[in-house]
């Protein structure tokens, strides 16, 4: 059973590995922006770079000249430079790097207003919780009945500014999507704001960006970013609470789920298993992985994620389940009915 689970949690790695290696890395880039924001910010460093190396190319420019007229006088006439034209040229460059140095903070100034700023009256608001070592994610409505929570993934309709509120419950954590905004620190017993916008849809790939502890590498985030209608039926679809298992053998994981440690921790809508210390399990088989972006969401990674996190994430709260082969298989067969 060991070696099974260990395999499955090798190929797991192993798909996520090629994936990020062919696929993947270009949905975690800065460089490759996808909303207004990062757009901004791909400018202002655009901006600094070439500036950047072309003051470097000039130096260097500058002192292979000096050092190659030097060694040529030095073997004809040896000739010293005039204080007055020193002087000047250090005058002069004292004076264009001030400029430089001007030019670069009140791009990264205006850059700054204008990222602090909302453009619009949010249509969107979402808040985004903090935890060792994932990620709560709260769809804001002023009907309480319209509010959605799910974890580790946030669904957003293209073109529509999203506002997010951050806070953290333990340590302080980072968001940053790379693709869309820079990064936002989520501060225990404070919220924080930022706001962002996609432009393009596309999977995203969001990575805390502040050192949290063991986990911290392993605390990622999806987001989803989608046509309207595509968003509107997601939104609809979470709002759902899920029909009660009807085959025989998810009705049997639903009373393993009820009856072991699992609803100690989870959430799912329509049962008695209501606590939010873990992420919220409502529709977990909507979304694309499990354990904070850990491992693509599949039924061998959630069986070994189950019977074993600490191999996976250790030091994580979530504790082992040892569980008989019968019971994992309903309880997965019960887990994969929550879309
Ligand atoms: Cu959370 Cu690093």
């Amino acid at each position: 059973m060991k070696t099974d689970r260990r395999s499955t949690v090798l190929t797991g790695s192993g798909l996520l590995l090629i994936c990020a290696a062919i696929s993947c890395s270009p949905y975690q880039s800065a460089q490759n922006p996808a909303g207004p924001q990062a757009g901004r910010i791909y400018s202002l460093w655009l901006f600094l770079l070439v500036v950047a190396v072309i003051v470097f190319v000039a130096v260097v420019g500058t002192a292979l000249f000096a050092a190659w007229r030097a060694n040529r006088k030095a073997e004809t006439q040896p000739d010293r430079v005039s204080e007055g034209n020193l002087s000047r040229a250090v005058a002069a460059a004292t004076a264009v790097t001030v400029m430089i140095l001007f030019g670069f903070l009140i791009y990264s100034l205006t850059t700054g207003r204008a990222l602090a700023s909302l453009p619009a009256k949010s249509a969107l608001t979402i808040q985004v919780t903090g935890h060792q070592w994932w990620w709560e994610v709260e769809y804001i409505d002023t009907v309480p009945s319209r509010r959605v929570v799910t974890a580790n993934e946030i669904h957003i309709p293209v073109g529509v500014p999203v506002q997010i509120f951050g806070k953290s419950v333990d340590v302080i954590h980072s968001l940053w999507v790379p693709n869309l905004h820079g990064k936002k620190d989520l501060v225990p017993g404070h919220t924080t704001a930022t706001w962002f916008q996609a432009d393009t849809a596309g999977l995203y790939r969001a990575q805390c960006a502040e050192f949290c502890g063991h986990q911290h590498a392993k605390m990622a985030l999806w987001v989803v970013a989608e046509p309207r209608d595509v968003y509107e039926k997601w939104y609809a679809g979470q709002l759902a609470t899920p029909p009660p298992p009807v085959d025989s053998v998810a009705r049997e994981g639903q009373r393993v789920f009820l009856s072991k440690s699992c609803a100690m921790c989870h959430n799912i809508g329509g049962t008695l298993a209501g606590s939010r210390v873990g992420p919220d399990l409502t529709h977990l088989a909507s979304r694309h992985s499990i354990a904070a972006g850990t491992l693509p969401n599949t039924r061998g990674n959630l069986a070994a994620w189950i019977l074993d996190a600490q191999s996976i994430k250790p030091g994580s709260r979530m504790p082992p389940n040892s569980l008989s082969p019968s019971d994992l298989n309903a309880l997965l067969t019960y887990l994969e009915t929550l879309k």
